[in-house]
């Protein structure tokens, strides 16, 4: 094969390193080049990292944004907490708009889950729960679970499309596992994956990374590629198709997502919002949270990192931090609002840079894994959007009971662990059997105490033993899963639970109760 021809094309873009192996390659390996090399606009990759580049420049020289950042006004939040009375209006609204099929939700799932390090899919990922559960059979059975309350509330059958961004480093296992798993039990053509683009790591001065002889360093361009797959895979068009007025977007990580959440949905409608963020709050003025709220007038999430520490510490005369809408990556569009991003606002976003550790082949032809950044990845944020919309709301919900991602090995310890998220489920579904009036015994058939207490007016002592059983807590001495076939948020959980008394391992799904322990399991 005579490359001379490609050889003159990528000198022109400054990429003429990458054939530098080229007479070494077999045919095969020449193949994988030249596939990687045919998905590379490099022209086009070039004004990208130039744009991202200027910008990100732009962000280190300028004062920290403080000064033209303001809270998001109070008329357009909605809240679990402080909103209790208007809940079950939300829910009954959202609970009719999925009755009719006009709701989808979207799952990004692109990413490459780096720091779990894993080479699957993290949607395929096992966090040890008493079921076995992946966080993809968790999603779909919510899914299942809410299509058939819509349906039984309101007489009609209905249908939940379920839209799934991957990446070329994730579709075709995520296609195996869902064909491995026959579904999950939804429909398969209710299940439609699609493909977010690739770009090149690049090294600081621009020049494409080469991680193999033959193999280009590509990596997805940010789940804010989301808005340009939306069009180029005609997934827009497909939700029109269907119906589809309202889309639930949400990550892959959190296992306590609540997937087309009725009630935020519900608030979103009620409110004519076409653009929603669901939040959490911010716990501390030092968490590495984004938080969202309004720069120059225009909604944003404004990063840990952009603020001064003298804003992270602002309160209100409540207490609580000004800056407090803690972003979870959960959101509401209407599918218009999505279809003016994806028409008209698309190519107005620029990528943002990360630097990153890129493992390359140097010249020598050795590998080398660097262990200081050696370049970097250029990628879209979802929530890049929220600046175009005219109708933006937050709805702030209880991080206890919807956010819990998975972000980082138990090896690393600390947080967003496989540990840290199947405590999460198991402490939630413990606390939903306690709220439906069922209890948990020991082995001795004593109760055990919901939440241990420390007294006014004990002594250290017996302070410092209570605080060293709450350390052992963490080991959880209830775990109960309780499926989503059984149970969306916690509801409809008496007919099992109540005035009941049950020992610890305990699993409710579809074939009843069951306690591990006493079944010898
Ligand atoms: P993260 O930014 O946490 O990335 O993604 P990640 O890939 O899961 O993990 P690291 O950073 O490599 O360790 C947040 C969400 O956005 C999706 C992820 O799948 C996850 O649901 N995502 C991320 C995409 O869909 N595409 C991307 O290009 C990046």
């Amino acid at each position: 094969m005579d490359a001379s021809g490609l050889r003159e094309r990528l000198a022109r873009c400054g990429q003429a390193h990458l054939l530098r192996f080229w007479d070494e390659l077999g045919e095969a390996e020449r193949g994988e080049l030249l596939a990687d090399l045919r998905d590379c606009r490099f022209a086009e990759i070039a004004r990208c990292f130039r744009q991202a580049v200027r910008g990100s420049a732009a962000l280190r020289s300028q004062q920290k944004v403080d000064e033209h950042m303001e809270p998001v006004p109070k008329e357009v939040q909605g809240s679990v907490t402080r909103d209790g009375a208007q809940l079950p209006a939300w829910e009954a609204e959202g609970l009719l708009q999925i009755s009719q099929s006009k709701v989808a939700v979207l799952l990004l799932a692109g990413g490459q889950g780096t720091r779990l390090g894993v080479t699957f899919p993290k949607g395929m990922y096992n966090v040890g729960l008493l079921s076995q559960k992946s966080l993809f059979q968790i999603q779909a059975e919510r899914i299942l679970k809410l299509q058939q309350m819509a349906s039984e509330q309101f007489g009609c059958q209905c249908t939940i499309p379920w839209y799934i961004m991957t990446s070329g480093r994730t579709m075709d296992s995520t296609k195996e596992f869902f064909l491995k798993n026959n579904y999950f039990g939804l429909q398969k053509e209710n299940i439609i994956l699609f493909q977010q683009g690739m770009l090149p790591a690049m090294t600081f001065d621009g020049k494409a990374i080469l991680e193999g002889k033959s193999k280009i360093a590509m990596a997805p361009d940010g789940n804010g590629g989301l808005y340009h797959a939306l069009g180029n895979q005609k997934i827009v068009e497909d939700m029109e198709d269907r119906g589809i007025a309202y889309v639930h977007v949400y990550c892959v990580d959190n296992i306590l997502v609540k997937v087309a959440d009725p009630t935020f949905i519900g608030f979103c409608v009620k409110q004519q919002a076409d653009c929603g963020a669901k939040v959490v709050e911010k716990m501390h003025p030092t968490e590495a949270v984004g938080v969202v709220c309004k720069v120059n007038g225009l909604y944003q999430v404004v990063e840990y990192s952009e603020i001064t520490l003298v804003t992270a510490q602002k309160r209100n005369a409540d207490g609580r931090l000004m800056f407090n809408a803690g972003n979870i990556c959960n959101h509401f569009f209407t599918l218009h609002f999505l279809k003016d991003v994806v028409n008209i606002h698309e190519p107005k976003l620029q990528h943002h840079i990360a630097q990153k550790k890129i493992p390359y082949i140097n010249e020598q032809g050795q590998q080398i894994k660097p262990d200081k950044p050696n370049g970097i990845k250029m990628e879209k944020f979802v929530f890049d959007i929220f600046q175009f919309s005219k109708k933006f709301v937050i709805f702030e919900v209880l991080r206890e009971d919807e956010f819990s991602p998975l972000k980082n090995a138990d090896s690393q310890g600390g947080k967003d662990t496989p540990t840290t998220a199947r405590h999460a489920l198991l402490s939630l579904h413990h606390r939903w059997v306690l709220n439906a009036g069922g209890h948990f015994v020991d082995e001795n058939g004593t109760r055990i105490p919901a939440i241990p207490s420390s007294e006014p007016g004990m002594s250290e002592a017996v302070t410092a033993v209570i605080n060293d059983n709450l350390k052992e807590l963490t080991d959880l001495p209830v775990k109960c899963e309780i499926s989503a076939l059984v149970s969306y948020a916690g509801e409809g959980l008496e007919k099992y639970v109540a005035r009941r008394e049950f020992h610890t391992p305990l699993i409710i799904d579809e074939n009843g109760i069951q306690e591990l322990i006493k079944n010898g399991l």
